[in-house]
């Protein structure tokens, strides 16, 4: 007997308690593979002892999570897994054969793997704990369920299956019992495993009948053609492996055998692990995680300031975005200064906002309490004496800010932290104009604040590391996923912009058609194209950035579109495309004046416009900017949209090759 999973006689029932050692929850690891098929060999031999059989976790709130992800992200040699995924598949038919009656005792997480584990038994009971969660959610990082989900779990409760796996949704206990995809459920405070035994024993007597109609699927084909069609419209007709082939293991798999359809699966499962988008997918999975809390980015042993009171200065775009956030994720109070004309406008924004967000239950307490929070002011007040973090969101010059921050100094104390929401202007600059800069950073929001994720750091020469945890502690507070920097123009998200931009424009000029760039950059999965981006943000801001912020010779194509006064369609209805959304034909003359003609496909698009990314993300590394390639991953997928699929831009060029080609060597 092993020593993850140990079985033992109480009272004729096989009770199997699993628990991966010096792990928060249990995966299926090689060893825990190898040491349930040393319990199923005993139970096979000794089952004429038991009248059943109940799988329960050794772990307070984890039945299982599934496969181990950091076998899957790894190098695999495809033989060896394609073997491994057969055994695996021919352990739960032993276990769905083994002759008793065998149940999952499930508390907390029953996930991927966990629940294929759970589809393999006679029955499954659950306690409705709020922690309780059943699903397959592979196809959300990039996987298919390999361990007979595909199989099982159709024949188990039909169509609605499908949806199950291709949206990776996971449900609470009562929900998965109306789906069927448990039999029982229990309160949390009941004895989950007096239960199942219970539950084992009505099954072996007969006295529980299982509802186990076989679902009629018919119409299968039919119902997979729109299962198709659904995923395409979601990924903007991008035909993403594991979506597309957990469909073809469904619609091949059910109308054979189990046994059959369980190979089938595996030849899908081995198909997608060839596939560069299930290893960027897993990456990005690992980034979510990492940066999911930004407290755990402190060192151990360091407590960073407690912020009881915070300030925002500046109650426009960006200030009432960061004021929405502070009210409703920390619930603390925040002292808003900007000038009297601005208050009113700022607070009836915020309350709109935050009433949204009440209609979909999104808030625990009420808008009147969180909008009592506010300290309106136009003024240096005796209320900015006991603010412990200030974030400046004022007009994007230096010297407004200078000035603000001579005045702000004088009223905080002197060890309040500082932080500029600046986008483009030097910490180091702006650090100047304060008294005590170790306590000055940069806080770099991006809009709008309470919908995007991304927070970045900026470290200045002066800023400590007391400034860095309590603004990453904020970060943890605000939810925000956090990325720190040293100062550098652009920081990161913008510094991998920029090439990307400027590219484009120089294919504009080359005679490479509007469209055709916009939609081989879609194709490529960013949610935008980079020339319909840049007339939605502003094609005046765009110039003033790459001129005055970076000061570079802006692009012929940019710069003539700039001077013949077209600002984006949102900004004063002239831009590259017209109301309609179709390009405008007054701007091809401006934007490719010697009507030079290039004829480049998708790919040669893509990597025109992605290699200059790459090699600025080298730049960050080489300059210190960042120390760590999966800072600027995190920033190109939660600040600009990167797709997930490709695992951030530094992944991505490890996985396609691109970053041995050009440097040598891989990032990660
Ligand atoms: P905004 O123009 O919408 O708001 C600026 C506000 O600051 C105005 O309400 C103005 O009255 C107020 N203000 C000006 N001088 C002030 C002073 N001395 N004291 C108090 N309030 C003062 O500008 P926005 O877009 O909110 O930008 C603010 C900062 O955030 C800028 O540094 C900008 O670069 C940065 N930022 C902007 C982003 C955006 O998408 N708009 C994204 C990320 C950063």
């Amino acid at each position: 007997m092993g020593s993850i999973f140990v079985c033992e006689n109480q009272d004729g029932i096989a009770v199997v308690k699993f628990d991966v050692p010096s792990e928060a929850v249990n995966t299926w690891t090689e060893a825990a593979v190898d040491d349930f098929e040393k319990v199923l060999v005993d139970l096979e031999a000794q089952k004429s002892q038991y009248r059943g059989v109940v799988f329960i976790s050794g772990k307070a709130n984890n039945f299982h999570a599934g496969a181990n992800l950091n076998v899957l992200g790894g190098s695999v040699d495809l033989d060896a897994f394609h073997a491994r995924c057969t055994f695996f598949n021919e352990l739960f038919l032993r276990l769905e054969n083994l002759g008793i009656p065998s149940v999952a005792a499930i508390n907390g997480q029953c996930l991927g793997g966990g629940y294929e584990f759970a589809l393999a038994m006679t029955a499954r009971i659950a306690t409705d704990s709020r922690r309780t969660l059943i699903g397959l959610p592979e196809c959300n990082v990039g996987v298919i369920p390999g361990g007979g989900g595909t199989q099982r779990l159709p024949r188990l409760i039909g169509y609605a299956a499908i949806e199950l796996i291709l949206k990776g949704q996971m449900v609470p206990a009562a929900k998965a019992l109306e789906l069927n995809m448990i039999d029982r459920v229990i309160s949390e405070s009941d004895d989950l495993l007096a239960q199942a035994k219970i539950f084992v024993d009505e099954i072996a007597s007969g006295k529980v009948i299982l509802k186990r109609e076989s679902p009629d699927l018919s119409a299968l084909d039919d119902v997979a053609v729109m299962a198709r069609q659904g995923v395409l419209k979601v990924t903007r007709g991008r035909e993403l492996p594991a979506p597309m082939l957990a469909i073809k293991a469904m619609q091949e798999g059910l109308k054979v055998s189990l046994e059959q359809g369980l190979k089938i699966e595996t030849d899908c499962f081995i198909e997608i692990m060839k596939s560069p988008e299930s290893k960027g997918m897993i990456n990005t999975f690992f980034l979510k995680t990492l940066s999911d809390k930004p407290q755990a980015m402190i060192p151990m042993g360091v407590t960073p300031r407690e912020i009881k009171k915070y300030a925002v200065l500046g109650f426009g775009t960006m200030g009432r975005g960061i004021v929405i956030d502070i009210l409703r994720r920390t619930g603390k109070p925040v002292v808003v200064k900007d000038i009297p004309e601005a208050l009113e406008p700022g607070k009836a924004f915020v309350r709109k906002v935050l009433e949204g967000m009440a209609e979909k239950n999104r808030l625990r307490v009420s808008v009147d309490s969180l909008m009592e929070l506010i300290t309106p002011v136009s003024e240096w007040t005796d209320d900015f004496k006991d603010v412990d973090l200030v974030i400046e969101a004022v007009f994007e010059d230096p010297a407004v800010k200078d000035q603000v921050y001579g005045e702000l100094c004088a009223v905080v104390p002197d060890d309040c932290i500082l932080a500029s929401n600046t986008s483009s202007l030097p910490v180091n600059r702006l650090a100047k104009g304060v008294k005590n800069p170790q306590r000055f950073a940069g806080a770099h929001f991006f809009s709008p604040v309470w919908k995007m994720e991304l927070m970045e750091i900026i470290r200045g020469v002066d800023t400590s590391d007391e400034t860095i945890h309590a603004l990453l502690n904020a970060a943890g507070e605000l939810k925000k996923r956090p990325v720190v920097c040293n100062d550098n123009p652009g920081f990161i998200v913008n510094a991998m912009l920029f090439p990307y931009f400027l590219r484009t424009f120089t294919l504009l000029e080359e005679g490479v058609g509007i469209e055709k760039i916009d939609s081989a950059m879609m194709k490529f999965g960013l949610p935008v194209g980079p020339v319909r981006l840049t007339d939605e943000v502003g094609i005046d801001v765009s110039y003033l950035v790459v001129t005055k912020s970076l000061g570079l010779e802006p692009p012929k194509a940019l710069e003539n579109v700039y001077k013949a006064g077209r600002y984006g369609r949102n900004k004063n209805g002239k831009g590259f495309y017209d109301k309609e959304g179709k390009v405008d034909p007054e701007v091809l003359p401006l934007i490719n004046p010697q009507g030079n003609t290039k004829d480049m496909n998708v790919e040669e698009i893509q990597a025109a416009l992605f290699t200059p990314m790459v090699m600025t993300g080298h730049d960050l590394l080489d300059k210190k900017v960042v120390d760590d390639p999966r800072a600027i991953d995190i920033g190109a997928i939660w600040g600009v949209g990167f797709p997930p699929d490709k695992g951030g831009p530094m992944k991505w060029a490890d996985i396609t090759g691109l970053s041995e080609k050009l440097f040598g060597r891989t990032f990660y």
